[in-house]
This record gives structure tokens, sequence and C-alpha cells, in this order.
């Protein structure tokens, strides 16, 4: 075992810096045994003061310059738990660029600059790891990376973010409605008072690049993933949907087909017997399909101090035992492959339709004529809620192109009795 600790430079002392600090400095024997070398915190970049002096951390390792950590020869690791993309890029890319290891927790930036990272991290033979980005404490990227690499990955579709499954978990219990459970979630501190990326369903388009990058082995970004929020969603979806037997989840699918790859975000009706349908509240869980493993699941915390500084720090002593054995940057970056990515419209699913027509002799039989003529066919149909002229009518369809899908529904709300499509959700899983 090697007598010197290696130094580290922390980023950011907020929720995951603190839990850094927690598991680095509470064990850190198992540390030591497991790295073959301790590991140490030599310098803390943070303003606040306060947050060190709560942890009783030495004032002399606080600074408020990004160069006291670069440009120390001692550090060898930089770990970034800032968040946010200025100046966090800057200090990621001038850490790679002076051979320091990476450890970041930081799915914006990966999901938007991973290729510009990865270029300087292969360059400068440095590690640049990223475990804590998707699904916080849940190990996925490694996963992916080396226990699956045997597989060609055909499927990863993900609960991947907690704000979201917590307020749909709480609509499907309680049958209560979007606006009371954001509420809640926010009260609850689950959601941040702009809850924008989580229930837009960005937060997730981001980890769902991470992670489509690592799987089919070529760079899909932001820009590629078709997103889709869950604030649409209703009380009177979910129950549609309980009746019908499913259960409405924000789901992270990407495929890979024999034309191109699906990178996909959307509210998606499946089973109820389905693995994802039992994650709830704010669980994070991937389910990933492999050629040769079959299905699996992965299942836990997708955020919080100590869960995401558990990945963290797991990053930090591979990059540590990498340096011990000088070995940094051994497994880089995996996309060797450019593949196509599908465009939204040439995908296939099933679709829930909730639409609100007169209800009169006909009325049903102009809707499936419409549906028909795109070559869309019906597998069953709910009418509800009829207050004399009036119907709420569920549909659920086959399998059909989602261009098809999208042009019956165009038809379908020109008709003089269709007063309006409530609602389209696509169904999955079965
Ligand atoms: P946070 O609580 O806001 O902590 C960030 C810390 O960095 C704050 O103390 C902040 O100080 C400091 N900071 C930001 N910019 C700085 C700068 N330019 N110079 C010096 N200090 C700066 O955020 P977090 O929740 O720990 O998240 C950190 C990262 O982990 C993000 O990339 C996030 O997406 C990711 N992540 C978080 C979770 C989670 O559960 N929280 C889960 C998975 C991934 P001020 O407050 O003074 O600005
Ligand atoms: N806002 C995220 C979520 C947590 O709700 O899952 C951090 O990734």
């Amino acid at each position: 075992m090697s007598g010197e600790n290696i130094k580290i430079g922390l980023l950011g002392l907020g929720t995951v810096g603190r839990g850094v600090y927690r598991i680095i400095t509470g064990n850190p024997d198992n540390i030591k045994r497991k790295v073959g070398a301790g590991v140490e915190i030599k310098k803390i970049l943070e303003k606040d003061t306060a947050k060190l002096r709560e942890l009783g951390i030495d004032p002399g390792k606080q600074t408020i310059r990004i160069e006291d950590i670069i440009n120390d020869p001692e550090i060898k690791i930089v770990v970034e738990v800032l968040g946010g993309i200025d100046p966090t890029l800057d200090y990621v890319s001038r850490a790679l660029l002076s051979g320091k290891s990476v450890v970041t927790a930081n799915k914006d930036m990966i999901a938007v600059h991973g290729k510009h990272l990865f270029d300087l991290s292969v360059a400068n033979r440095a590690d640049l790891l990223f475990e804590a980005s998707v699904a916080g404490g849940i190990p996925i990227i490694r996963p992916l990376k080396q226990c699956l690499a045997a597989n060609r990955i055909i499927q990863v579709i993900g609960i991947i973010n907690g704000t979201t499954n917590y307020m749909l978990t709480k609509m499907t219990e309680e049958g209560s409605d979007f606006a009371d459970v954001l509420r809640e979630a926010q009260a609850k501190g689950y959601a941040e008072s702009d809850p924008t990326a989580d229930i837009e369903g960005y937060d997730a388009a981001r980890k769902l690049a991470i992670l489509a990058s690592i799987a089919f082995n070529s760079r899909i970004v932001l820009d590629d993933v078709y997103v889709e929020g869950i604030t649409k969603i209703t009380a009177a979806d979910i129950a549609y949907a309980s009746e019908l037997n499913y259960i409405v989840k924000l789901l992270s699918i990407a495929k890979e087909t024999v034309d191109g790859i699906e990178v996909r975000v959307h509210p998606t009706l499946i089973p109820r017997n389905h693995p994802l349908a039992t994650v709830n509240d704010v669980y994070n869980a991937i389910y990933v399909t492999g050629d040769a493993v079959g299905d699996t699941m992965f299942y836990g915390r997708g955020a919080g101090e100590l869960p995401t500084a558990s990945a963290v720090v797991s990053d930090i002593m591979d990059a540590a035992r990498n340096l011990l054995h000088n070995v940094p940057g051994i497994i880089s970056c995996t996309c060797y492959e450019d593949k196509l990515v599908k465009d939204m419209g040439t995908t296939e699913g099933k679709y829930y339709v909730r639409l609100n027509a007169t209800d009169k002799p006909g009325v049903l039989a102009s809707i499936a004529y419409a549906l028909g003529d795109k070559e869309v066919s019906l597998a069953s149909v709910l009418q509800k809620h009829t207050d004399g002229n009036n119907a709420e009518i569920v549909l659920v369809t086959h399998k059909v192109r989602e261009k098809n899908m999208q042009e019956a529904l165009e038809i379908i709300k020109q008709l003089s009795s269709v007063n309006e499509v409530a609602n389209i959700i696509r169904v999955e899983g079965e």
C-alpha cells in the first residue's frame, strides 16, 4: 500500500460536495484498503465559509480561485460538484488540460459537452468519470461500460427523474391533480422552485443522452432527444390508464432498431405488471436489455446528498487506483461509431388517445374511419361521462408509425363532432 495520500481538489461544497466530504472523511481505512492508497481533500473551491465551518473543515483548505487547484501539482484529481456550464466547463477543461483526472456529477455539462471533454481526457491521459450524472446513487454508467460490455445493448428504458416519478406516484395513489402534487413536491424539497427542467422532461433527456451514448457506442446529444414532459397529464388520464390496467410513468427510452437509434422522453402508459410500474416515489430505475444477458434492472435513489456522493466517491476511488497503477484514462470514451438517430415520425408504438366528442350516432364511426385511413388499428375503446350531449372517448391503438398517428389526429381534430383531442400518451412495454 502506498504511504502517500492521493490529493483531491473539490469544486463545490453544496449538497453533493458535503456528501463527498463526509464519505471520504467518514471511513478513510475502507478507501485506503480498496484503493491501495488514501485519498485526501487538499483544497475546496467554495465561496461560502459557513459551509466549511458547518463540517469543521480547516479554513486553510478553502479557496475562491480555481488556479489554486489547477496549478497545484500535488492535486491529481479534481471533483466537480458545482453544477451548471459556466464557469464549470472552463474549470473542468483546464483541469483535464493540466493532466488531472476529473470526477463530475454534472449531467448538463456531459450531455452537451461530453465529446469536447473526452477529447481532452484522451489527449491528456486523464480519467473523466461521471457515474453520479445519471440516476444519482444507482450504478449504471460503469455497468453499461464494463459489466455489460460483452453485450449488444438492445434497449435502455429508465425512470430517471425522481421529482416527476414522485408526482405521478401521488397522482396515481391519491387521484390528486398535477398542480397540487407539484406544490407538495416543492414543499418537500424534491422539486426546485423553478421545476421546469424536471416537469418538462429536460433533466431526464440529459441523462438519457448520456446513457444512450454509452449503450450504443455513438454520441447522442441533448438535441437528439425527443422530449415531452408531464404537464398535460391529468387525474382523468391516470384513472383511465388504471381502468385499462396501465400505470403512467415518465419514461426515458433509448432503443437500437434496424433503421437507427430512438431516443425519447415522454409520459408513457406501461402495463401494471411491468417491472418499471412498481418503481414509485422519488426512486429511479433503469431497465436494460442486452443480447446476451437479457433483461436487467438497476434500482435505487436517483438523488440526495449521500446516494449521489456514493457514486462520486466510488469514481474518485477508481481514478485514484488508476493513478496508483499509472493507467489513468484506461477506460475512456466508448463512442467509436456514428449511428443515425431516427426522426420521431418514423418511430412505431401504440397510443392512448382521450377525446371529447358529440354523443350522437356515427361519431365513433367517423373517428374510426379517420384512423383506418392512416392505417391506425384500434385495440380498445372506452366511452365515459356522457352528459346527454357529449362523451369522453378513450382509444388505445395497435402498433403504428408515429407519423401516421399524428396525421390521423389532425383529421380527427377537424371533425365537427370532435370538440377536443384532450391528450395523447404513448404506450410501451407490451
Ligand atoms: P448545490 O447544492 O447548489 O451545490 C453547488 C455548490 O457549488 C454550492 O455550494 C455553490 O455555492 C458552489 N458553487 C457554484 N458555482 C461556484 C463557483 N463558480 N465558484 C465557487 N463555488 C461555486 O448543488 P448540488 O445539488 O450539490 O449539485 C451539484 C452537481 O451534482 C450538479 O451538477 C447536479 O446536477 C449534480 N447532481 C446533484 C444531485 C443531487 O441530488 N443534489 C444528484 C445527481 C447529480 P453557492 O450556493 O454559493 O452558489
Ligand atoms: N432533479 C433531479 C430529479 C435530481 O428529480 O431526479 C438530480 O438529478
